[in-house]
């Protein structure tokens, strides 16, 4: 770490300090964000850190909806942002008219709603998931029938493992895990012919059907932890492959993999920025946070 950015990270660490604010930090997050972070981890793992944090301020790394859902789940802190433009493709692809809309078609189903969803949405589900627990909460819902939204690709993983449910999905999807670079996954087969796929489940149903393990962010740390195998090819979002190298040392991973510009976006300085000034503050409607708060204790319940 260069002399500057050190001492960046110890300010903002004071800050920290003195504000009684903790720096929850997704892992697709410039490496050097996670200097800073209180906890790093996949969607589950900080709604459920910012469940039970005593702090007072948590300042939210990663885009968007994950601050909001912070705020839902602990209304009464407050929640920061060090960059207010950090949105997410796959949220903005299902707002909350049309999918009431699309739910009069369907009275006897259950709303399933992906987290990676907006806070509107949100609050007209029955439930809410994330890649971790998408399918234990589908499974244990006493409906049949399943509204899936807003991501295809999560619903269609769903569906393969709970056969028993009408799937319904929303015909959203992640721009950055919705392709494939086919060339160079064919040319790097060929140089690490025993390589491992690890995919997220947003990945396309292409490569979820060859995937050896199929997992949420963190899970694929867990997974190649645990895994005897060296060399993966990984399919997810790029920032993966640092935490990846960091966390499962003396291991291979190749990434087969797009960049979320979104999730780029904060970075040192405007961490420390946001923390001096407190500013970029995550505010949403009562009835918004109290209905999806609602969805939130489902699926805290369920899983
Ligand atoms: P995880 O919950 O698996 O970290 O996924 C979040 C996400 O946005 C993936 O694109
Ligand atoms: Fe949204 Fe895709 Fe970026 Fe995840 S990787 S935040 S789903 S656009």
């Amino acid at each position: 770490m260069d002399k500057n950015t050190q001492e960046i990270v110890e300010r903002i660490k004071k800050l920290k300090k003195k504000k009684r604010a903790i720096i929850l930090v997704h892992n697709y997050q410039r490496p050097e964000v996670f200097k800073v972070a209180d906890r790093i981890g996949d969607s589950l793992e900080l709604c459920r850190f910012a469940k039970t944090t005593k702090a007072e301020i948590i300042l939210f790394c990663g885009v968007n909806f994950m601050a909001e859902s912070a705020k839902i789940i602990n209304p009464q802190k407050k929640v920061l942002v060090p960059y207010l433009d950090a949105g997410c493709a796959m949220a903005d692809m299902v707002d909350r008219p049309a999918l009431l809309k699309f739910r009069n078609k369907f009275p006897g189903a259950a709303i399933v709603t992906y987290v990676n969803s907006t806070a509107d949405v949100k609050a007209v589900s029955d439930v809410l998931c994330t890649s971790a627990n998408a399918v234990n909460i589908v499974k244990a819902l006493p409906n049949k029938q399943i509204i899936f939204v807003p991501d295809k690709n999560l619903a269609n993983f769903v569906s393969a493992r709970v056969p028993e449910k009408e799937i319904i999905p929303w015909d959203g999807y992640c721009p950055i895990h919705n392709v494939i670079d086919r060339d160079y996954f064919e040319e790097i087969k060929i140089k690490y012919p025993d390589a491992k796929i690890l995919a997220h489940p947003e990945s396309v149903n292409e490569i979820l059907e060859i995937a050896d393990a199929i997992k949420s962010t963190s899970g694929m740390i867990e997974f190649s932890r645990e895994d005897p195998a060296r060399d993966y090819f990984v399919f997810t979002e790029c920032g993966m492959l640092d935490r990846l190298r960091n966390e499962v040392p003396g291991k291979n991973f190749y990434g087969v993999c797009n960049l979320c510009f979104d999730m780029k976006k904060n970075t040192l300085n405007s961490i420390l920025r946001c923390l001096e000034q407190e500013r970029h503050e995550v505010l949403l409607d009562k009835m918004v946070i109290d209905s999806a708060r609602k969805s939130f204790n489902l699926m805290f319940e369920l899983t």
